[in-house]
């Protein structure tokens, strides 16, 4: 049986969440050494007031040219702040390609999230230059592409600096994979404090977005030694897959995470997992192992619940190895380190 310390924390009893708080911090502490910093939602209020509507307009802006904005936007918060925090290191273009976002586990990040952060900081430098930091463009856009797609609007915590580090090589072993099962699964978001719900929760983003055809391949062809396709994939929609990605087809092709409402941020991810409808292995097992069905049942017919979970969740992600004082900078240039 699964027994991660995040489900340990919630069997206790009400009177241990001091201790279990401080198991957290200690747990965050080791990934992200340095200053925490006081995050609030009204950092910028005096000094670049238009801030968010701002933000809004150029996110909305890019919506309206392309759809595969919100997926790209969310994915790249998400992984930037999975790696070294949410400090916008995942932005920084390397003429050396050893940055960040040139490692292999940056898994395709699509080029539309990066370009959305670059338009909408030209725009906030005009308004109010010098001030505003690329990390919390970035968690405000995460929030404009949920909410323009339906989903829930929360109020984002400001205050990141740009962190001064980018390496490919920090990416190793920081972010789940596809095959990924539960214990594992767990375990990558448990490092830096997130619960299990924290982790059933944020995965409901795969009800926006693409995957490309080698993420999921081996549970169509290959899934072990007796059985060719996952049983717990659902027969129509392995069949479906089987169409859209032949046998060694080429990288290029990618499918929607979500076949039933693909461009909408809705429950709708859930109850495909209940109906063996998630794309990946990482998906359908938040279903089949007993560790997290409940939640998963829970989100499937309660999309207040999920939107209630996810926005806690982000608030959380948003938190995580957050520079301050010498440790970051406010860039110019999102792409670029000033110095
Ligand atoms: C729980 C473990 C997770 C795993 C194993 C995982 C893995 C993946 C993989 C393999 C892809 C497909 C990439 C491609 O083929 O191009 C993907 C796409 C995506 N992921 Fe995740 N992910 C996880 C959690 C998350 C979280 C927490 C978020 C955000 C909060 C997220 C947001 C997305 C989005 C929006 C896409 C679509 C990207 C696009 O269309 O450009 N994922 N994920
Ligand atoms: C994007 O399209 C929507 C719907 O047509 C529209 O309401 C919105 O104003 C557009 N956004 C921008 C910035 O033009
Ligand atoms: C991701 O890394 C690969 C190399 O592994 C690189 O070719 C690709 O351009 C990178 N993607 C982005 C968006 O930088
Ligand atoms: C099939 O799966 C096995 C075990 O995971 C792996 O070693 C092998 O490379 C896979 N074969 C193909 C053709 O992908
Ligand atoms: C759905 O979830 C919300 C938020 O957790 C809760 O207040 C509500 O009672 C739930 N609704 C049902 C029908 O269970």
């Amino acid at each position: 049986m699964f027994s991660s310390s995040a489900m340990e924390r919630r069997r206790r009893s009400p009177c241990a969440a001091v201790v279990m708080a401080a198991v957290a911090m200690l747990a965050v502490m080791p990934a992200f050494p340095g200053v925490a910093a006081d995050l609030s939602a009204g950092y910028y209020s005096s000094s670049c007031p238009k801030l968010e509507s701002i933000v809004r307009y150029e996110v909305s802006r890019k919506i309206n040219e392309t759809v595969v904005t919100i997926p790209a936007v969310l994915r790249l918060f998400f992984h930037d702040c999975l790696v070294t925090g949410c400090d916008a290191s995942a932005l920084i273009s390397s003429p050396n390609d050893d940055a960040e976002k040139d490692a292999p586990d940056n898994m395709s990040l699509a080029g539309d999230g990066f370009d959305t952060v670059n338009r909408v900081k030209t725009a906030v430098e005009k308004a109010c230059p010098g001030v505003v930091s690329c990390a919390d463009i970035l968690a405000l856009a995460a929030r404009d592409v949920v909410s323009l797609a339906s989903g829930p609007w929360w109020s984002v915590e400001l205050g990141r600096l740009d962190g001064l580090v980018s390496k490919a090589s920090d990416v190793d072993g920081k972010l789940p994979g596809p095959d990924m099962r539960v214990t594992k699964l767990a375990a990558v978001f448990d490092k830096h404090g997130l619960s299990m719900r924290d982790m059933v929760a944020l995965s409901g983003a795969h009800t926006v977005g693409f995957a490309h055809c080698t993420r999921f391949t081996d549970r169509l062809y290959n899934y072990s030694a007796g059985e060719q396709t996952d049983p717990s994939m659902n027969k129509d929609y392995a069949a479906q897959l089987m169409e859209a990605c032949p046998r060694d087809v080429g990288k290029t092709i990618a499918v929607n995470m979500d076949p039933v409402s693909p461009i909408v941020f809705d429950n709708v991810y859930y109850s495909n997992l209940v109906n063996g409808l998630g794309l990946f292995t990482s998906d359908q097992v938040l279903y089949t192992d007993g560790a997290s069905r409940r939640t998963v049942e829970e989100f499937a017919v309660n999309q207040t619940a999920f939107f209630d979970a996810f926005v806690s969740s982000m608030v959380r992600l948003g938190r995580l190895g957050v520079k301050a004082g010498k440790d970051g900078e406010v860039r110019r240039d999102c792409t670029a380190f000033n110095h």
